[in-house]
């Protein structure tokens, strides 16, 4: 397999919203290549580091959270809680531990904030699933991955009966797309990973 992928240039300045130092995007074909693509970015991530993924139930959030832990080396499955919102995943070797959270049905920040992560935080890397659009408030350093299909495999012409063959394809072959952007001074100059690498 050989993914797509975009780099884009470094945003910076008030009009971006924060500091993004950097931002890739890649096309991960499969299941597989999303758990890939989560090791990779596990060879980057070290104790501290926060990791938020946004994206719609069911686009790969959790899938791309095993390939960090099995990159981490942590014990324990990860998979998807259905009562208990954070697990540690305390670490088999040298490395951090990983704390997964899936806030996906949290009501509130302030249900986030009564996990108070900020216990785990020095010790861990914080891999925190999010619904859309609330992820900003938690920390100047971050990764913000959005995990979604790809545009044309569900885009519905308003009105238009016609199903584009290419849309459905995509679809069936469980296409992703995960647009990571670095933001803080924790990843100036760190290279994000543009494909699934070794
Ligand atoms: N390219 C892909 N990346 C991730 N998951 C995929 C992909 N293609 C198909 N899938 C399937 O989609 C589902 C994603 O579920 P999950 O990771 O739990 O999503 P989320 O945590 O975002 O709700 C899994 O059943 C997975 O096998
Ligand atoms: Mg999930």
């Amino acid at each position: 397999m050989n993914p797509d992928v975009g780099r884009g240039a470094g945003v910076d300045g008030p009009d971006a919203g924060g500091p993004v130092e950097q931002s890739v995007a890649v096309t991960l074909p499969d299941a597989e290549a999303t758990r890939a693509y989560g090791r990779a970015l596990a060879g980057l991530l070290r104790a501290r580091d926060l990791v938020v993924l946004t994206g719609p139930l069911g686009a790969g959030k959790t899938t791309l959270t095993q390939g960090i832990g099995a990159g981490l080396d942590v014990r324990g499955q990860v998979a998807s809680p259905t009562f208990i919102i954070a697990r540690v995943h305390p670490p088999l070797g040298a490395g951090p531990a990983l704390v997964h959270v899936d806030a996906y049905r949290l009501g509130s920040l302030d249900e986030l904030d009564a996990l108070d992560l900020d216990a785990t935080l020095d010790e861990s890397v914080t891999v925190v699933e999010w619904g859309e659009g609330l992820a900003e408030v938690l920390s100047e350093d971050r990764l913000e991955v959005v995990v979604d299909r790809p545009r044309g495999a569900h885009a519905q012409p308003a009105g238009d009966a016609v199903v584009d063959e290419e849309d459905l394809l995509d679809a069936e072959a469980g296409a992703r797309v995960v647009t990571v952007r670095a933001l803080g001074p924790r990843w100036r100059g760190v290279v994000l990973p543009a494909g699934l690498g070794g």
